[in-house]
């Protein structure tokens, strides 16, 4: 068994607000001991998206094997604390990880830490050898939000941009669809504009040249929705996937990068992070550094999507805000801005 120096903590993170079982071991002092990780997509595909109460469901079968393979994995017979996901997210899916943590809480005499989904994400990158230093602009961009966050400290954020409409993962989940590829279409969709031509089609790049940091992706996964269609009544749909995929990832990239170097700008930002799904997105990671005089960071691959590490992570930087296990938090909705300076 690992001996825990009195001034290092061990945090077991539970994440399950949506579709991935995602369970992790981190040490304040080693850093990520442990993690695994359980998709569900196989699941959800048939239907052609998450389907609440089958996610609950196999939270329910999954988390605690998972949980049990981690503290093996790292020889550990208890952590110090445990965090979990509190929202945002599915509620039925957030009470099996936020039930498991108070559980399990009681079970050890140890505390839980709510944490939010999104600030998970925020500081997945704190994780790498090469952290961000505060403040930096963080672009989150996930399967439920697109985010500017102006981050000055941890708990000081403030939105200065979200979607309007679509965020920008939902975008390339649902235009992976209109293209025929399958749920989630975010990658599968990047793949296929791997083999097209990027200048095929001049799509609409949302709002880029307003002063707003808004998002607003409805338009342009319409204007793909009228070249699908005229493709397939002209008989080339086929041969123009690639094509439609390559140039709605571009213009989709091109907004993005361009409203986060401008609101780096602004700011006055030198460094940005980029984090959530879609920063697990090859062309968007290579833009933004090519494209941005500062610093750009982000998370390796696997800690783009949901994963228990981030929360885990997230819960060490929270320890202030531990509570005693017994009351389970899940909330769908939930301000990142309210949360705070930690401790407060
Ligand atoms: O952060 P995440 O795992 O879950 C949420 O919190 O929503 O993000 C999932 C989203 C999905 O919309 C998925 O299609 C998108 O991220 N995504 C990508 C890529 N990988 C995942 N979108 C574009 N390119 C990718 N490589
Ligand atoms: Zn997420």
């Amino acid at each position: 068994m690992v001996t825990v120096p009195p001034f290092s903590m061990l945090i077991l993170g539970i994440e399950t607000s949506c579709d991935e079982t995602g369970v992790a071991l981190y040490c304040t002092e080693r850093g990520l001991l442990a993690e695994a990780l359980h998709s569900q997509v196989d699941l959800h595909a048939v239907y052609g998206g998450v389907v609440p109460e089958i996610a609950s469901r196999d939270h329910v079968r999954m988390l605690l094997p998972l949980i049990q393979r981690v503290m093996d994995e790292a020889a550990i017979e208890k952590p110090d604390a445990i965090a979990y996901t509190a929202g945002p997210g599915l509620v039925g899916a957030l009470m099996v990880g936020g039930g498991m943590a108070n559980g399990l809480g009681l079970a050890w005499d140890c505390p839980v830490i709510p944490v939010h989904h999104m600030e998970g994400h925020l500081l997945a990158p704190m994780l790498e050898d090469e952290p961000p230093a505060y403040p930096f602009l963080a672009l989150l961009v996930s399967g439920g939000h697109s985010m500017l966050i102006r981050v000055r400290s941890l708990g000081d954020y403030r939105v200065l941009g979200t979607t309007l409409d679509d965020a920008v993962g939902e975008a390339f989940d649902k235009t992976a669809k209109l293209l025929g590829l399958g749920y989630p279409g975010g990658p599968a969709l990047a793949k296929l504009a791997e083999t097209g031509d990027e200048t095929a089609y001049d799509f609409p790049r949302p709002m880029v040249n307003k002063p707003t940091m808004d998002f607003s992706f409805s338009g342009l996964k319409t204007a793909v929705m009228l070249e699908v269609r005229k493709a397939e009544t002209e008989g080339r749909l086929e041969e123009s996937r690639a094509d439609l995929a390559a140039s709605f990832q571009r213009a989709a990239v091109d907004t993005l990068v361009a409203k986060s170097i401008r609101a780096a700008r602004a700011e006055g930002l030198e460094r940005i992070v980029v984090a959530g799904g879609v920063g697990a997105n090859k062309l968007l990671r290579k833009e933004i550094a090519d494209r941005f005089d500062g610093e750009v960071y982000y998370p390796r691959l696997a800690f783009c999507t949901d994963n228990g590490a981030m929360i885990a992570v997230a819960g060490a930087l929270r320890l202030a805000d531990a509570a005693t296990a017994g009351q389970i938090r899940a909330r769908a909705r939930w301000s990142l801005e309210s949360l705070g300076i930690p401790g407060r």
